[in-house]
């Protein structure tokens, strides 16, 4: 038994789909959660700054003494997830890779692969890789939502008719490619699963790559025997670079749950303590 938190970060409040999942898969750990909502969104950024970000938000956490951090974001976990795993000193899991070989496990059934996610995620190929490896000859086509993000934190939900139009605009024209199976490559696509479904046509297997991701934490946690106390009731502590308040409002519809408190750390804050934690690694 282990009761260190769970870490998860993610470039902002979208992370708290993969928190959704874990809270109630896992009820007895407690979880700390940083969402980089200043410098949100990291989907139409090159590879250089998303591991920049990614590092700095890592190390922040390590502060909590963590048993293990989730890397809650699809951009990061495509672009910058060695990076991240090799600077923590403690098991690092990805959203990338639970998706992919859920995606890869249907896809036996033949047809193609259909990836969702952002610009970043899909045109760095490391869907593709996994999903390659995971079932070598499968056909993989990538494609780019990028207004299913401002339309969810918008408030828009998969009912409304400027969702479905947006949905039938990017997905209408594979219809008849053999698709199988589509994974929502990015955090907030799950609240629009009705509309991509729909636009996709029957037939058409969805793949939460966060769902997926709370069952490779449970799985990891276990295999290391460090899952919590069961008598013990999880909590979770919410920390944001930016706006708070609206990461409590518009989170609230992610998690699935009210967010009571959230806490504030800004750009100087948690760079110092990256910076903090970085020199206690090597030793200075
Ligand atoms: N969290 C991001 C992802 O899953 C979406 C939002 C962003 O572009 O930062 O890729």
């Amino acid at each position: 038994m282990n009761r260190q938190p769970v870490a998860v970060f993610d470039s902002g409040l979208g992370g708290l789909s993969v928190v959704r999942h874990l809270r109630r898969l896992l009820p007895h750990e407690d979880i700390v959660y940083f969402g980089d909502t200043a410098r949100v969104p990291y989907g139409i950024k090159s590879q250089p700054p998303v591991v920049h970000f990614a590092l700095e938000n890592a190390r922040f956490l390590q502060q909590f003494d963590p048993k293990l951090i989730a890397v809650a974001c699809n951009t990061v976990s495509a672009l910058a997830l060695p990076e991240v795993a090799e600077a923590v000193g403690v098991p690092v899991v990805g959203v990338l890779e639970p998706g992919a070989r859920a995606a890869a496990t249907l896809a036996v059934r033949g047809g193609a692969i259909l990836l969702l996610g952002t610009e970043a995620t899909v045109s760095s190929g490391a869907y593709e890789a996994a999903l390659t490896r995971l079932a070598p000859g499968v056909r993989v086509i990538g494609v780019p939502c990028p207004l299913f993000v401002p339309l969810v934190e918008e408030g828009r939900v998969a009912s409304d008719p400027i969702v479905a139009a947006v949905a039938r605009e990017y997905l209408a024209p594979l219809r008849g490619q053999d698709v199988r199976v589509a994974i929502l490559g990015c955090t907030h696509y799950p609240l629009l699963r009705d509309a991509i479904s729909a636009a996709l046509g029957v037939g058409v297997e969805i793949v939460d790559s966060g769902r997926e991701t709370s069952h490779a934490i449970r799985d990891a946690l276990a295999a290391a025997d460090a899952l919590s106390d069961p008598q013990h009731v999880g909590s979770i502590r919410c920390f944001v670079s930016d706006n708070p308040a609206r990461f409590g409002r518009i989170g609230s519809r992610f998690l699935e749950e009210p967010i009571d408190a959230v806490e504030l750390v800004p750009p100087e804050a948690y760079v110092a303590a990256a910076l903090d934690a970085a020199r206690q690694e090597l030793g200075l």
